[in-house]
C-alpha cells in the first residue's frame, strides 16, 4: 500500500481521540476501574500505530511488500479485538474470549512487522547532485 505510513498515522490519531475521550469520561465519572483499558487504547492504539507509520515513512521500501498491508490489517484488527476484551475485563473482573483471541493476533502483528523490517533489504541511498545556482 503506497500510503501505508499515512494510513497508520491517521489510524493512530483516531486511537488518540478515542483514548482522550475515554480518559476524560473515566476521570469525570470516577470510573477508575477502566484506567487500564484507557492506557491500552493510548499505548497499543495511538503510540504503536504512529510508530509503525513513522517507520514506514523512514523506510519506504517496506511499503512495497504485500506483507506490509497484511501486517497493518492483522495488527489493527487484533488491537480492536483485544481492547474490546480489555474493556470487558475492567467492567467484569474476569477474563474473556475476546482478550484471548485479540492478544495472539496483536503479537502476530508485531512479529510480522519485525519480520518485514529485518527481511527487507534497505534501499541504498542515492546521492543527489543539485545544480549550482
Ligand atoms: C485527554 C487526554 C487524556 C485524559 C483526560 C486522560 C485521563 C486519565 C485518567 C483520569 C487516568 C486514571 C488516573 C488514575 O487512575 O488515578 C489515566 C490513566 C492513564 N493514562 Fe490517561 N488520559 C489521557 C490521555 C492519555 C494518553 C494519550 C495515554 C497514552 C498514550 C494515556 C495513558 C495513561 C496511562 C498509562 C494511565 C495509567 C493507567 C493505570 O494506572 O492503570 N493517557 N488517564
Amino acid at each position: 500500500m503506497r500510503n501505508i505510513d499515512k494510513a497508520y498515522i491517521a489510524t493512530g490519531f483516531g486511537w488518540l481521540i478515542l483514548a482522550a475521550g475515554f480518559g476524560t469520561w473515566l476521570g469525570a465519572s470516577a470510573h477508575f476501574n477502566f484506567s487500564q483499558s484507557h492506557a491500552h487504547i493510548g499505548l497499543l492504539g495511538f503510540v504503536a500505530s504512529v510508530l509503525f507509520g513513522l517507520v514506514h515513512r523512514s523506510w519506504p521500501e517496506l511499503r512495497d511488500r504485500w506483507l506490509a498491508t497484511a501486517q497493518f490489517a492483522v495488527y489493527e484488527i487484533g488491537v480492536i479485538i483485544l481492547l474490546a476484551g480489555k474493556v470487558m475485563v475492567d467492567a467484569t473482573g474476569v477474563p474473556n474470549l475476546l482478550l484471548m483471541v485479540g492478544a495472539p493476533i496483536v503479537i502476530l502483528g508485531a512479529i510480522m512487522f519485525l519480520w518485514l523490517f529485518v527481511r527487507v533489504p534497505s534501499r541504498s541511498v542515492q546521492a543527489s547532485v543539485l545544480p549550482a545556482e
